[in-house]
Formats: structure tokens, C-alpha cells, sequence
């Protein structure tokens, strides 16, 4: 029995380790591909972004990469600034050599859903600042069509006091469920960087997501939509065999 028990925790491990490992390849790639001495830089937010920094922090080290970095939530912050990388902002730099940042799902036009970590709005700012926005991930994170992999919805902030007219008026246009995210705790909502809440938007079927978004993003009381349409200029995954896929 113990032997099983081992057996079953390593198949864990390993898929684990190979999803991580993956991110990493993608993170690594982007940042020797697309990061050069003297830029100003967008860095994402979630698990995938913490590979790139970590790369970045290198090459400052092996080769006194020079850089300027703007975050896209209080998670980027502290990573960039943990790492030894200079912080900056918006006000600063409103214009942007580059943002990289991670994404739930990519389909195949291009379009991503992002906001899995709560950080949308911001992630959106910054990728929105920069001339060029690379997304990174893992080969989980590829779709033909959005909702194939990625499960919970479209993430959506919004203002706190409008959380249940926009689910209203969403679930009643376009149907599904738009549900109120939950803090890990469980001892109420989830709280943004920006003081808002996210509502889930689990939706059935194909959709056009330009149009989506701009329905969406048009109720009075919705901060942005975890919708990027039009926005990556390329997006790199992590292949299970070790390379890096560009789409
Ligand atoms: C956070 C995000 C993340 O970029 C997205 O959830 C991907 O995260 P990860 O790299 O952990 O898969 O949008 O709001």
C-alpha cells in the first residue's frame, strides 16, 4: 500500500514539476528574446511571471542588464522589488518598451482570458502602455476556443456595490452564471488590488469576444473584463518535451 501511495504521489510530482518546468522554458525565452538594456518593462502577474523576473534578475547580475520595471499588481511589486530590479511606474513611464505577462487561456485568434489571480485591470493597463506584449505560459493554457480548458469564466472587477445588477444583466444577454469570486478563506469576497470584486462569468458556447467585451465593459459599475482581444503581439508556451512554442 505504501508503495502505491508513493507511486501515485511521484505521477503528482512529475506532472507538477513539468507544467513548472515549462513556465520556465517560456519565461527564460521571452526575457533573452525580448529584453534589452535601457527598456521600460511591464511585468504580469500569477506563477508563470515569477520565472521571467527571476531571469531578469540574472542577466542584471551576468551582464548588468539595465532596466526599469512597471508591476501590474501588489504580487509584481514585491517581486520585482524582492529581486534586486528597479520599480518604477506608470506616471514615470506611460509608455512602455514591453509588458510580458502570463495568461489562463489563449485561443486561437489571439484571444486570452486572464484574471485568474484577480489582477486584470492593472495586467490591462500596463499590456495596454506597452508597444509590444508578450504572454507566456505553459501548453495548458492553448485553445482552440475559450472555455475548452480554462473553467472559471471570464473574470470581470467590478465596482463592489454594482456586483449584483451586472451579474443581472450579463447572465440575462448572454446567459451562464456570473458568480462573485470568493477569497481563498472563504469568509467573503475576494478584494482586488484596487478595493473591487470579481465576478466569474461561466459562459456557454462559442461567442464573439470583441463584441463580448465591449457589452460587458459598457454596464455601469464594471471596472474591465479578464477579455484580451487584439492585444499580444506573440504568446510563448512551454511544450512538455522542453521547447517553447510561438504563436
Ligand atoms: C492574474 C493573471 C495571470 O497572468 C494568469 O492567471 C496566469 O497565471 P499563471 O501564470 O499562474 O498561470 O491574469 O490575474
Amino acid at each position: 500500500r505504501t508503495l502505491r501511495f508513493v507511486a501515485k504521489m511521484s505521477t503528482i510530482d512529475t506532472s507538477k514539476e513539468l507544467l513548472n518546468s515549462a513556465k520556465r522554458e517560456a519565461a527564460r525565452t521571452a526575457v533573452d528574446t525580448y529584453i534589452s538594456n535601457g527598456q521600460a518593462v511591464g511585468i504580469g502577474s500569477g506563477s508563470t511571471i515569477v520565472y521571467a523576473v527571476e531571469r531578469l534578475a540574472e542577466r542584471k547580475k551576468s551582464e548588468n542588464l539595465d532596466i526599469v520595471c512597471i508591476p501590474t499588481s501588489f504580487q509584481a511589486q514585491e517581486l520585482i522589488i524582492n529581486n534586486g530590479l528597479t520599480l518604477t511606474d506608470l506616471d514615470r513611464y506611460p509608455s512602455l518598451d514591453v509588458a510580458i505577462d502570463g495568461a489562463d487561456e489563449v485561443d486561437r485568434n489571439f484571444v486570452l482570458i486572464k484574471g485568474g489571480g484577480g489582477c486584470l485591470t492593472q495586467e490591462k493597463i500596463v499590456a495596454t502602455a506597452a508597444k509590444t506584449f508578450i504572454v507566456i505560459g505553459d501548453y495548458t493554457k492553448d485553445s482552440s476556443e475559450l472555455g475548452d480548458r480554462w473553467k472559471r469564466g471570464v473574470p470581470i472587477e467590478v465596482i463592489p456595490m454594482a456586483r449584483i445588477p451586472v451579474a443581472a444583466h450579463i447572465e440575462k444577454k448572454l446567459g451562464g452564471n456570473a458568480e462573485l469570486r470568493m477569497a481563498k478563506s472563504k469568509m467573503g469576497p475576494l478584494v482586488t488590488d484596487n478595493g473591487n470584486f470579481i465576478l466569474d462569468w461561466k459562459f456557454n458556447g462559442s461567442h464573439d469576444w470583441a463584441s463580448v467585451h465591449k457589452f460587458i465593459k459598457l454596464i455601469p459599475g464594471v471596472v474591465e473584463t479578464g477579455l484580451f482581444v487584439d492585444m499580444a503581439s506573440a504568446v510563448l508556451l512551454g511544450m512538455k518535451d522542453g521547447s517553447v512554442k510561438k504563436i
